[in-house]
C-alpha cells in the first residue's frame, strides 16, 4: 500500500474577495477577506467583511454579518415553490428556460425576495445546517451539523437538531452583552492586528475592552 500525502495549498487570501472559479454568483456583495469555496451557488446575498464558506454551500437572499464561518454542505434559505398551483415544478415561474414564454414569473422571485434570512457577526453554521426562510441569528451563535433551523436564534447560543433547538448557551448573557459593546468585528484592520493575540484569551479581553 503506498502512503499518499497531498500538504494543503495555503490559500493566502487579500481584502479582495477570493471566490472559487466552480462557484456562481448572482447580484450578491462580498466584502474584504471574503472566501467563497467550490460549487458555492449565491443569490442576491450580502457576505460582509472575512466571512468564508466551505464547498457545496448554497445561500439565496441572506444578509451575513462579518467573520462569519459557513460549513460545507450549508444551505441559507432554501426557497419554496408555489404549492397553491397546479403544479409546483418550476416551469411555471423559469418561464424562459423551458421555452413556455418570453418572460420569466417576477412575483415569485419576488415574494422569495420577502423572507431573506439574516446572520450576524461571529456566527458558525456547522456542516450540513439548513437556515429556513426569513430566520435570524444572532451574533456569535453556533448551528450544530445538520441542524435545520426554522426559528430566530439568540446572540451566543448553541442550536442543535431538527427542528433546531437550543443546546446550551455559548457564553453567560453578562459575556454576550460586553461583546456585542465590544464589538470587535467593526475594528479596523491595523487594530485586530495590534490585538490579533488578544483574541485567544477571553477574560483578559472582557476586562481590557469591556466597560
Ligand atoms: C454544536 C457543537 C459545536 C456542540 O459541541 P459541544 O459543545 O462539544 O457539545 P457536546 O458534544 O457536548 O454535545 C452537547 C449535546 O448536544 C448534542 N449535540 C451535539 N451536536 C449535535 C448535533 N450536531 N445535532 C444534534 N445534537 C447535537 C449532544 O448529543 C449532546 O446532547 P446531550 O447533552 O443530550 O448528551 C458540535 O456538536 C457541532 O455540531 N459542531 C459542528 C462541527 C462542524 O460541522 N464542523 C464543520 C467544520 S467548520
Amino acid at each position: 500500500m503506498n502512503f499518499i500525502h497531498q500538504p494543503n495549498k495555503e490559500k493566502i487570501l487579500s481584502p479582495e474577495p477570493l471566490v472559487h472559479h466552480t462557484s456562481h454568483i448572482t447580484n450578491s456583495y462580498a466584502g474584504n477577506w471574503t472566501s467563497i469555496g467550490p460549487y458555492n451557488e449565491i443569490v442576491e446575498s450580502k457576505l460582509d467583511d472575512y466571512t468564508y464558506t466551505m464547498d457545496d454551500v448554497t445561500i439565496n437572499y441572506a444578509e451575513i454579518g462579518k467573520y462569519c464561518s459557513i460549513a460545507s454542505h450549508v444551505c441559507i434559505n432554501p426557497v419554496n415553490h408555489p404549492m397553491d398551483r397546479v403544479t409546483q415544478h418550476h416551469m411555471t415561474y423559469r418561464r424562459i428556460s423551458y421555452r413556455l414564454a418570453e418572460t420569466d414569473d417576477e412575483e415569485i422571485f419576488s415574494w422569495r425576495r420577502l423572507n431573506r434570512v439574516t446572520i450576524g457577526h461571529d456566527v458558525w453554521i456547522g456542516h450540513g445546517a439548513i437556515i429556513m426562510k426569513g430566520v435570524k441569528i444572532g451574533t456569535g451563535a453556533v448551528i450544530a451539523s445538520g441542524a435545520v433551523v426554522t426559528k430566530d436564534v439568540e446572540p451566543y447560543t448553541i442550536v442543535a437538531g431538527v427542528p433546531a433547538k437550543l443546546i446550551k448557551d455559548r457564553f453567560s448573557r453578562e459575556i454576550a452583552d460586553k461583546l456585542q459593546q465590544i464589538a470587535w468585528w467593526n475594528w479596523p484592520r491595523n487594530i485586530i492586528e495590534e490585538r490579533f493575540y488578544e483574541f485567544n484569551d477571553l477574560e483578559t479581553f472582557l476586562k481590557k475592552y469591556g466597560q
